[in-house]
């Protein structure tokens, strides 16, 4: 893998101050290849951010991965601010998931007095993956607090299976700067660290790599983040900052990140936007034929729609759109008595992330006996779909059976547009 340092557009990221005593120490992944979770593509990058306070005491918040030179030039944001990882008294571990936590075993080692702070939940794993010993480690309690000194106090607030269970929020009373881990957080390389130092259009983008982040790794989730977001509610007027573990800290727009995310949440019900994502595979042109025909029946409702074609784009943009849509249509023919591939591993990931309660329609064609539509069937029993009646045919598609198709899609945006959440 080629050094970060070769990569083009590479910035040494320094230590940024949020407020008076209180850093964002990040790094940028900047492989164009790299795999987020080693799955999920991530072209633009995404960062992963820790943060320092300084009390009387001193206090890292979400450490950094084991990937490239990130121990190093961690460690060195660290030292420019005055947190030399010897001097460290206290490491509040919101998440123990290695993009994080994959530094701890470094600090304990570097540092044997530091004190580790978590949830009860995170003591076995914080042992298993860093071997830190139990006389190290300080369990807190929901909304239990460590003074700093100097005014600055944190409070912890649990927050179970968002995205691990072991997860907690930390709140900084006196600056009201919310540190949320995975919550809140985004795709997207971060050069600015602050929402208003950028456009409204490339905040537009990092929500937008917040809603597919959301739909890669948080969507399964959605009813624990709602939980979450249901408790930090009294919390919000005191909110000063928004401080996630993955791309910009959000400030002058919280609110913007944070009806972002209660209207992904949301999405998990089934309603989402009045939008349709049309997934399509096809080897001879036959099904995409088809394709053609219901795209133009959607696009005479006025419906937003979004096309992907399996497996040429990958399944992570593909569920970041379908997560947002309210209707999908499935295209894809009949392969070995069951369906095109792709499309198969396409629908076990929509169960797997529980892509539930959508408007849906199937479409595609067979050779001779079909087999497509029994497995359409099997893999989404559990989804709760309201499919319309499917469009299949073999052979070459009629203009009759391409009427039926087009006329199905029409009913398809009719019930979108009624479904979609206002
Ligand atoms: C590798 C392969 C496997 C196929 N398996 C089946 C099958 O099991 N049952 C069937 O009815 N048709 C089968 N077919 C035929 C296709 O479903 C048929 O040609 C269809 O029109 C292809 O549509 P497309 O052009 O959209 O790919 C198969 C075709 C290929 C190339
Ligand atoms: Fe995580
Ligand atoms: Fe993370």
């Amino acid at each position: 893998m080629a050094s970060t340092y070769d990569l083009p557009g590479f910035v040494w990221n320094k230590a940024t101050e949020l407020t008076d005593g209180v850093y964002r120490v990040g790094v940028n992944i900047e492989d164009p290849d790299y795999l987020f979770e080693g799955l999920w593509p991530i072209p633009d990058g995404t960062s992963i951010n820790g943060y320092a306070v300084r009390g009387e005491k001193k206090a890292i918040i979400d450490l950094t991965q084991i990937l490239f030179d990130f121990p190093d030039r961690y460690t060195k944001q660290l030292e420019e601010i005055g947190f030399p990882l010897e001097d460290v008294d206290y490491v509040i571990i919101n998440h123990l998931e290695p993009d994080h936590a994959g530094f701890l075993p470094v600090m304990a080692k570097v540092n044997s007095k530091t004190k580790f702070y978590c949830t009860p939940k995170a003591v076995p794993g914080i042992q298993a993956f860093a071997s830190i010993p139990l006389d190290r480690i300080v369990e807190v309690n929901d909304g239990d607090t460590l003074d700093l000194g100097a005014g600055k106090v944190l409070q912890f607030f649990h927050a179970p299976n968002v995205h691990w269970p072991e997860v907690m929020v930390t709140f900084e009373q006196s600056s009201g700067v919310l540190f949320t881990c995975d919550a809140f957080g985004s795709y997207g390389r971060v050069d600015e660290v602050f929402d208003d130092q950028i456009s409204d259009a490339k905040q537009e983008w990092y929500i937008q790599e917040a809603e597919r982040y959301y739909a890669n790794i948080v969507a399964k989730f959605s009813r624990f983040v709602v939980r979450a977001i249901d408790k930090l509610a009294p919390l919000v007027p005191q909110i000063s900052m928004i401080c996630p573990s993955h791309g910009i800290v959000w400030r002058s727009k919280k609110d913007k990140i944070i009806d972002a995310y209660i209207r992904l949440a949301k999405y998990a019900d089934g309603p989402a936007e009045p939008e349709v994502t049309v997934i399509w595979g096809s080897m001879y042109g036959y099904t995409k034929q088809m394709v053609d025909r219901v795209i133009e029946g959607l696009h005479s409702e006025g419906v937003k729609v979004h096309v992907y074609r399996v497996p040429k784009d990958d399944v992570g943009y593909v569920l970041g759109s379908a997560w947002r849509s309210s209707g999908l249509v499935l295209a894809m023919p009949t392969y070995e008595y069951r369906m095109f591939p792709p499309m198969a591993h396409v629908l076990d990931d929509f169960g797997r992330k529980e892509v539930k309660r959508k408007k849906v329609l199937r479409v595609g064609g067979f050779g001779w006996s079909g087999g497509a539509s029994k497995e359409f069937s099997n893999l989404t029993a559990g989804l709760e779909w309201d499919c319309l009646p499917e469009v299949e045919w073999q052979g070459h598609a009629s203009p009759e059976v391409l009427q039926k198709g087009y006329e199905a899609a029409r009913e398809l945006a009719r019930q979108v547009k009624a479904y979609a959440l206002k």
